[in-house]
């Protein structure tokens, strides 16, 4: 991307316009966080209720204090940690912040992502960018600018393309505002990188019950294809995939593991990366493709139970509802 798209970019969000712009993790869709009007544009935009709460952008840790009242030392042991990079740190908020961006909350969520063009946009902006994921409400987040497009349309006045985003999921959410650290969405960032940064234990928001007081984007179905999906324990596929009907047909069956595949007509096998990097970084393109090809049906592998794999699994059952 050249400067010239940088710099239309942060004269657009100067006017209170809104830019998507690429991130690590997924397309955000940018607007001027000191500027209540262009806040109020992003939650029509998006269709998003108001009292879901925004993530913060800022370019450099030293911003820090113009948002958060209060930086605890956990927080700053996490910046050098992992940022720039797709973590996102839950703070006591600074009484200026508007109420639009923390949902009412006295808390901010904050980030520094590291895809070089969002680095360059915010470092020429100056200031604070909220940026929710570029897609509809409820619906899968966009991980390349066609994507965002496809979402957003003429709604956004300009869409920064930066190619397909590294990460592919949404940023790990840590709240740092109680005696113990709390995971509020699992990212790719992992419970236990946090904890060996920290040195102490943190608490996992449990993600079956919903969190709507702490993190109210966190819905039961969010992440999610318009095509019905169905998440299946890799020793049931086979079983579950020869008992549908003819008019449950045709349908999708995205997989990672090496299963011996019938050639049953009516079944479009997809397969994605054994890796949860690899897989994480496909998974949204994957599902957002499948879905405009109208199927009846969607069929997802689950995928196995360890720990690299947490972030990926919590989107998978989202998207399944
Ligand atoms: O990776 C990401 O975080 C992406 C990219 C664009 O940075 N952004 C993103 O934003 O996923 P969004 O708006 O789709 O999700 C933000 C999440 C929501 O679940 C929201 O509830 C939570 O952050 N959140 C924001 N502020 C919060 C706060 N003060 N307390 C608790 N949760 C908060
Ligand atoms: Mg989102």
């Amino acid at each position: 991307m050249t400067q010239y798209g940088v710099d239309q970019a942060v004269h657009i969000l100067r006017n209170g316009g809104l830019v998507a712009f690429p991130t690590e993790t997924v397309y955000g869709l940018g607007a001027d966080a000191t500027n209540e009007l262009a806040i109020r544009k992003v939650f029509q935009t998006k269709g998003r209720p108001s009292d879901h709460p925004l993530i913060v952008h800022i370019a450099s840790a030293a911003q820090l204090s113009n948002w958060a009242a209060k930086v605890p030392k956990e927080a700053i042991l996490l910046a050098e940690a992992f940022w720039p990079g797709p973590l996102t740190l839950v703070l006591r908020k600074q009484p200026h912040v508007f109420e639009s961006i923390t949902g009412g909350q006295n808390t901010v969520a904050l980030r520094i992502p590291r895809h070089p063009l969002a680095l360059a946009l915010l470092t020429a902006f100056g200031g604070g960018l909220v940026a929710p994921s570029a897609n509809k409400f409820t619906r899968i987040s966009p991980t390349t600018a066609s994507a965002v497009r496809e979402e957003l349309g003429n709604e956004v006045d300009m869409i920064l393309d930066g190619g397909a985003c590294e990460v592919g999921l949404e940023s790990t959410i840590v709240d740092l505002t109680s005696a113990k650290p709390l995971i509020l969405r699992p990212g790719m960032i992992s419970a236990e990188a946090i904890e060996k940064v920290l040195q102490k234990s943190v608490k996992v928001a449990r993600q079956d019950t919903p969190v709507e007081t702490r993190a109210p984007g966190m819905h039961h179905v969010h992440y999610a294809p318009v095509t019905k999906t169905k998440l299946v324990k890799s020793a049931n596929l086979i079983k579950v995939i020869s008992k549908l009907n003819a008019n449950e047909l045709p349908i999708a069956c995205m997989i990672y593991s090496d299963i011996t595949l019938p050639t049953t007509p009516g079944i479009s096998w997809v397969n994605l990366p054994k890796d949860p990097a690899g897989y994480a970084h496909e998974l949204y393109r994957t599902l957002r493709a499948v879905d405009q090809q109208k199927f009846h049906m969607i069929i997802v592998e689950a995928v196995p139970e360890g720990v690299e794999w947490e972030a990926i699994r919590d989107r998978l059952i989202r998207a399944s509802g």
